[in-house]
């Protein structure tokens, strides 16, 4: 984050009140039962979380230990119990009014709108999942979910944790190489993937992803690909491996007996970078974060049976499993779901669906809102204020810190001034939502996640794990363990412990950020510690850039560090030295093109770096380290003040200061 935005943060002073008519029928309602029951928590963890487990989730066979942390940091929640997740969020509700409400309302790009009750979509499950029995598919296999927003990626999750199938979905905007990857970390038997894609009016290619991913090797443990006719364009097949998902489902029965899982059985595993090259696979248990996702749901967004809820996030990220497939359909709740884009067929989509679904709680990005804020500046036609949004109570915020200026926008020109915004801090290793105002409780500070959950305790710590003051920059840590939290990197638990549980720190959980808290017991969150950027929402490891660029065959060498943006929150900024004699003008031009394309291709568009800069060399100490301190000051435009004068060769900052 920019210096600008952690001042005007830090200097934030605005307090808006809740308003009493959200408080007054909140399912948590008032500050005093928000730390009646954080006192439950604290005092009695073991209480507090088994009364919510049996009380929130159907278990097969119930659990009689809450937690046993004989293996820290190694935690199994509820170990002895066993349950299926589609019956948490499907099954549950068939003997109950929710059968025939909603579960989902799927608006397309092209604005056709479908609806699904849960009885239907329950039935589609079960078609689905006796679909990939019928494939072999078993409890204890991994199976890559790569599909676009649509009614079957959420079928096929739920589908798959029915047969207590680990599933891996892999974001749409993923290269075949990064598709790869995960395939082969993870060890998958099945591919579940779509022709194509209807974003933005256009129709984009899927499948021949998956056949180069495939081809790359490492795959032999795939034998079937199941393909989702959604474009309905030309592709190419390969018999005996590929399967049309309609004709694997035809003729299959709606009715599919629940395999049930022992409750740290992985549910999914989800990919995210982190500071080295490598992707990490954050393996998530079943029970814990079900349990987490559904509580988070009905704290932070208030559900109740006539919400119309709407995240706009993608399936293939946390927001997605959490928000969209997991804690809405366990508590019962309608919601929409968007195949499109925000600008498409203009930028006042979001408002128009608002209006058009009646949603009452609506959760975006702020990258999403700040490009949102612009469009309305220069195109008036789609400001918030020619819509009705008169069925909003709850507005909420996620992947990145929110401007204070974004946030009063948020809550004036969509909210309306009487909507509660959430700004929620969390992280795919924490399953749901941790930092967070709940809309009957917590006065809101523009730009502030405020205050943890009932059951977290967050706190501010120095390098050796030693709690700071208010107002006191330090590191972000979860001191004692929850249910929804990361089980390991898949296949790596020293990973694990070394990325999350570094000893200095004492056992505690490593967020990865920087925070600080305010006299009030506010949390500020500054911005990652380590080497991870975060771009439109999405982190990106410097590292994982770095390595796809060395991987060039023209690339000597290369640095890659963030630069803040005002629509992207950060953007990429490479410092590339080729093993030829640095390009100039045109020829510049053309290099930087084709490294950008080289990008998209190994790991995807989201990580093409927005400025490359070509050096003979990259600013070093004498003994060879890379300052990226003086490559972010150099990638903001800025002249370099730092002291320069372990640096080996200052004269390179002159030559890196030139974008191409
Ligand atoms: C990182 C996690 C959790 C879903 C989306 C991102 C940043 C996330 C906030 C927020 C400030 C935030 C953090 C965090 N982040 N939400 N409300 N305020 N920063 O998940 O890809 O795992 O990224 O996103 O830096 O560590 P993710």
């Amino acid at each position: 984050m920019s210096n600008g935005v952690i001042q005007s943060v830090l200097t934030e002073k605005r307090v808006f009140p809740p308003f009493p008519g959200l408080v007054e029928n909140a399912n948590l309602s008032g500050m005093q039962a928000y730390e009646a029951l954080c006192e439950q928590a604290r005092r009695d963890p073991d209480a507090f979380w088994g009364q919510q487990a049996r009380e929130l989730l159907v278990w097969s066979k119930p659990f009689t230990q809450v937690l046993d942390a004989s293996q820290a940091p190694t935690y199994r929640w509820f170990p002895d119990g066993e349950l299926n997740l589609s019956v948490n969020c499907l099954d549950k509700h068939l003997g109950t009014p929710t059968a025939d409400k909603t579960a989902i309302v799927f608006e397309a790009d092209d604005g056709q709108v479908t609806r699904v009750s849960y009885r239907e979509l329950h039935a589609r499950v079960c078609v689905f999942a006796n679909g990939l029995a019928s494939l072999g598919c078993k409890k204890g296999d991994r199976v890559i979910i790569y599909l676009p927003m649509s009614i079957e990626a959420i079928v096929a999750m739920q589908a798959c944790v029915r047969l207590g199938v680990t599933h891996s979905v892999v974001f749409g905007g993923f290269s075949s190489k990064s598709l790869n990857e995960r395939i082969v970390d993870v060890g998958a038997s099945l591919v579940i993937t779509a022709d194509g894609q209807c974003r933005g009016g256009r129709k984009l290619p899927l499948k021949p992803a998956v056949d180069d991913a495939l081809a790359m090797g490492g795959c032999d443990a795939v034998r079937k690909v199941v393909v989702y006719q959604r474009t309905g364009g030309e592709v190419a097949w390969n018999e005996g491996r590929d399967v049309w998902l309609h004709d694997l489902l035809a003729g299959q029965s709606d009715q599919c007996e629940p395999v049930p899982v022992e409750a740290e059985h992985p549910s999914f595993i989800l990919y995210t970078s982190g500071s080295t090259g490598k992707p990490k696979g954050v393996q998530h248990a079943s029970a814990g974060f079900l349990l987490w996702a559904l509580m988070t749901t009905r704290w932070t967004f208030d559900i109740k049976p006539d919400d119309v809820f709407w995240c706009t996030a993608d399936v293939g990220w946390i927001t997605g499993h959490s928000y969209i497939v997991y804690g809405p359909l366990a508590a019962g709740a309608t919601q929409v779901v968007f195949e499109g884009v925000p600008t498409y067929p203009n930028a006042g989509r979001f408002w128009e669906m608002i209006q058009r679904h009646h949603v009452s709680v609506f959760y975006t990005a702020p990258t999403a809102i700040r490009s949102l804020i612009k469009a309305a500046e220069s195109t008036p036609d789609v400001h918030p204020r020619h819509y009705t949004l008169d069925s909003l109570r709850i507005i909420g915020s996620v992947g990145e810190p929110i401007n204070p200026e974004a946030w009063m926008w948020y809550y004036t020109q969509v909210g309306r001034e009487r909507c509660a915004v959430v700004d929620t801090w969390w992280q795919t290793e924490t399953g749901g939502h941790m930092l967070t105002p709940l809309p009957g409780v917590t006065p809101m500070k523009p730009g502030s996640c405020a205050m943890p959950l009932p059951g977290i305790e967050a706190a501010v710590v120095d390098e050796h794990g030693k709690e700071l003051e208010a107002g006191h920059g330090g590191l972000l840590v979860i001191k004692r363990p929850w249910p929804g939290m990361i089980r390991n990197v898949w296949g790596d638990p020293e990973r694990f412990r070394k990325s999350y549980f570094p000893e200095e720190l004492g056992g505690v959980y490593l967020a990865g950020d920087s925070a600080q808290k305010d006299a009030d017991g506010y949390f500020w969150i500054m911005g990652r510690v380590d080497d991870v950027l975060n771009v439109s929402g999405h982190r990106l490891g410097t590292m994982e850039v770095e390595s796809a660029l060395v991987a060039h065959p023209l690339v000597a060498e290369a640095a890659v560090v963030g630069r803040p943006d005002d629509t992207t929150g950060e953007a990429v900024v490479a410092f590339v030295v080729l093993k030829r004699d640095v390009p100039e003008g045109a020829e510049a031009v053309e290099l930087g093109k084709q490294l950008r394309d080289w990008i998209a291709k190994e790991i995807g568009p989201i990580a093409k770096p927005r400025d490359i800069r070509f050096g003979e060399n990259l600013p070093k100490t004498r003994s060879g380290k890379i300052m990226r301190r003086l490559l972010r000051t150099v990638a903001k435009g800025e002249s370099v003040t730092q002291d320069v004068s372990t640096l080996e060769n200052p004269a390179i900052l002159d030559q890196l200061s030139k974008s191409v």
